[in-house]
């Protein structure tokens, strides 16, 4: 049962119920017809796109895609206008990605762990301890690796506009502090649905559960994990004090990757002019959302502390990467050693 202090999961979780109830909620709302590919050619058809996302209206996420919906309205003089889902309404990230590979969404913006269920090269970047800060991320995904893994998801129906990001994933748990892998021998923690993420936190000792985020709040409320991993933005805007999380260990084990974008069957339903409208504008978009995102990491820091949660900020990763060596080994067959050589020394 709820909490009273929990209320505020209510309408989200009710929503949620409601739009399950109608197919996940993720049917295309693009008026133009988006069986056909119209030649290029702009005949004045308006398209009223949704875009989806699963994290509060506080978040980049939202912002970027409120900035996205505002600028295209402009631009394409109100042929084209996009209205802006927060909270999984139109779906959790791994269900909203496969509408959108089916062509029963338009738009979203997801981190890229559940898009590896449809497009598994995309793996390659949830790798733990790939990226040693966001220059580097930003540095391998703005450059050839990640021009090709974006061009990529074409192969399984989707468009992929731009890279954002979440920022680092840190641990948090209800039980101890955590400072060292033993730490997590048998914690009960929730990931994201992405094989590389469970095995990591196999290999670490604990007890991972792969599920959606909205499952996860109510597993996280009711102990059926203790613990679960995330940016400090997504302890912050989700109240996760309220979940009865106390330990927060930076262990920036992952970058969490973002991609901007549109399901292929929707984006080839539009005139050229609008397409290259909507590439300009997601590219700007995204890179305002990676602006607000490390804003965002800074201020959530002093935010979740004074919400009581206890910081544990100096942490020493190397036994944590020491314990994850597995995960690389089994995973260089799929991505190519040299490839993941290549992300590691770029600088
Ligand atoms: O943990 C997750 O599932 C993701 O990090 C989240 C919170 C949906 C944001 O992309």
């Amino acid at each position: 049962m709820f909490k009273k202090r929990n209320l505020w999961l209510v309408p989200f979780l009710f929503l949620s119920l409601v739009l399950a109830g109608c197919g996940g909620g993720t049917e295309t709302s693009s008026e133009g017809d988006s069986s056909s590919d119209n030649g290029g050619s702009n005949d004045g058809k308006t398209y009223n796109l949704k875009a989806g996302h699963s994290l509060p209206e506080n978040h980049p996420y939202q912002l970027a895609l409120v900035e996205l919906a505002e600028k295209v309205e402009e631009r394409t003089e109100g042929q084209v206008k996009i209205e802006v889902f927060p909270l999984s309404q139109l779906g959790a990230e791994r269900e909203l990605t496969e509408a959108l590979t089916l062509g029963t969404a338009d738009l979203s913006i997801s981190s890229t762990a559940p898009i590896a269920n449809f497009y598994p090269q995309i793996g390659i970047v949830d790798l733990p301890f790939l990226f040693e800060s966001r220059e580097h991320a930003f540095n391998v995904l703005d450059g050839e690796v990640g021009q090709e893994l974006l061009a990529g998801l074409e192969d399984v129906g989707i468009v992929g506009v731009e890279w954002g990001e979440n920022g680092f994933r840190h641990i948090t748990n209800s039980t101890h502090p955590i400072t060292k892998p033993e730490d997590l021998k048998g914690v009960k923690i929730r990931t994201q649905e992405n094989p590389i993420h469970l095995d990591a936190f196999t290999a670490l000792g604990a007890q991972p559960t792969p599920m959606a985020w909205n499952e996860a709040l109510t597993a996280l409320q009711q102990g059926v994990v203790d613990a679960q991993e995330n940016p400090i933005v997504v302890a912050d805007t989700y109240k996760l004090h309220d979940a009865n999380q106390k330990y927060m260990t930076l262990t920036g084990h992952l970058f969490s990757p973002a991609v901007l974008m549109f399901s292929k069957t929707v984006w080839d339903s539009f005139p050229a002019d609008i397409q290259e409208i909507l590439l300009e504008e997601g590219k700007a978009a995204m890179q305002l959302e990676r602006e607000l995102s490390v804003k965002a990491d800074e201020d959530s820091l002093q935010i979740v502390k004074d919400n009581g949660i206890e910081v544990i900020e100096e942490v020493d990763v190397a036994p944590f990467r020491e314990a994850i060596q597995s995960v690389y080994e089994k995973y260089e067959g799929e991505f190519g050693k040299d490839k993941i050589e290549a992300i590691l020394n770029t600088k």
